[in-house]
């Protein structure tokens, strides 16, 4: 392995309408106060009709495109982690034509929540395969457009947005993908589900098919906020441990926003002061695919992260799916 990979440029986007927990007071029995005790978030963004998922994956990735200093006719991956595409066929050729990555090839991967992380890993072997020196990835969810409204326990965590990271192939000595471990449990994957309707119909005599549609997330919180407070400490353990990194010498810790309780439950069992915590979910809610590229972008935007600094991501979600990665920014060459 002698091809590093480098983490030169980010970007991110929201919709402009904020929902505040006030406001969804208005539509579903619930209140400011319980929402930011047991989640953290206080207002999340909607997407409206003018804004989609691949507009909002565009926003991201021209802006991270623009930091990295690149032409987007060098790219040669677009890869696009959503679990709501505009299109059922994948967004990402979309993405890609919007932006001018006129040689690069496009598509989409769904990992729900843990997308991002699977997509970057995803990409990272392309180029460290040196099949690939420029690729973009895209963490962009929707989820507002499948949440049932009148279910107070799920939809007051979910908004949507999108965040975007140029990687490039470096030597081996700035390579800034120290180590990964993702993971998939099927058999716990009941607990939070996004679903397709079961709705059969006659087609002709004898034979039936089923009409597409998804009914709306359902989730049983307390499985998953287990499972995360469960699965994320043990998978960074096993990742620091596996690459001999102390967690005292992390400068970040970037997880998937998913609630304020389960950043700190993470944070805790490693000793990591909360100045070191990345959070920006009060702004934003569980952005899905989304949080971990969008608190990236603000935190390097905002001068928080800076070259050579070490971050500990994770992101977990349905499937089940989990996984981790040790990462190295370096910024635009
Ligand atoms: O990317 C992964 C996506 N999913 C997650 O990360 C979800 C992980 N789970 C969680 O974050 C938490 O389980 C929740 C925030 C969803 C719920 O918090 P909790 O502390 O587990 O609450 P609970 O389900 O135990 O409910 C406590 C009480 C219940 O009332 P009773 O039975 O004690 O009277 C609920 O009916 O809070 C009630 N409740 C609410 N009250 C006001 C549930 N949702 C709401 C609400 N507003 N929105």
């Amino acid at each position: 392995m002698n091809i590093g990979i480098a983490l030169v440029g980010s970007g991110s986007a929201t919709p402009h309408q904020t929902l505040t927990n006030a406001q969804l007071g208005l539509r579903v029995e619930t209140n400011d106060s319980w929402i930011r005790s047991r989640t953290g978030i206080a207002e999340r963004h909607v997407c409206d009709s003018e804004e989609t998922l691949s507009a909002l994956s565009q926003r991201a990735a021209s802006s991270a495109l623009k930091m990295a200093g690149w032409n987007p006719e060098t790219i040669d991956l677009v890869l696009l982690a959503s679990s709501t595409p505009d299109d059922l066929f994948g967004s990402a050729p979309q993405v890609q034509a919007k932006i001018g990555a006129s040689n690069a090839v496009a598509f989409d991967l769904t990992a729900a929540c843990s997308g991002f992380l699977f997509a970057l890993i995803t990409a990272a072997q392309f180029l460290r395969s040196g099949s690939m020196r420029r690729v973009l990835v895209i963490g962009a969810d929707q989820l507002t457009r499948w949440v049932d409204w009148d279910d107070r326990t799920s939809c007051v965590l979910f908004g949507d947005g999108a965040g975007a990271v140029a990687l490039e192939a470096t030597d081996q000595k700035n390579d800034g993908l120290i180590g990964f471990k993702l993971k998939s449990d099927g058999n716990r994957g009941n607990c939070l589900t996004l679903n397709q309707i079961e709705d059969f119909l006659p087609l002709v005599d004898g034979i039936t098919h089923q009409r597409g549609g998804f009914s709306p997330i359902k989730m049983n919180g307390q499985e998953v906020y287990k499972f995360a407070v469960r699965e994320v400490p043990s998978i960074l353990e096993e990742l620091l441990t596996a690459n001999q990194i102390d967690p005292d010498s992390l400068d970040w810790l970037l997880l998937h926003q998913a609630n304020k309780r389960i950043l700190d439950a993470v944070a805790d069992r490693f000793s990591i002061p909360k100045e070191k915590v990345l959070s920006n979910l009060s702004k934003y809610g569980n952005t899905s695919a989304a949080t971990i590229p969008l608190m990236l972008d603000e935190a390097v935007r905002d001068g928080r992260i800076r070259p050579g600094h070490l971050i500990a991501s994770s992101g977990f979600g349905a499937g089940l799916s989990w996984g981790a990665a040790l990462l190295r920014w370096q910024g635009p060459i």
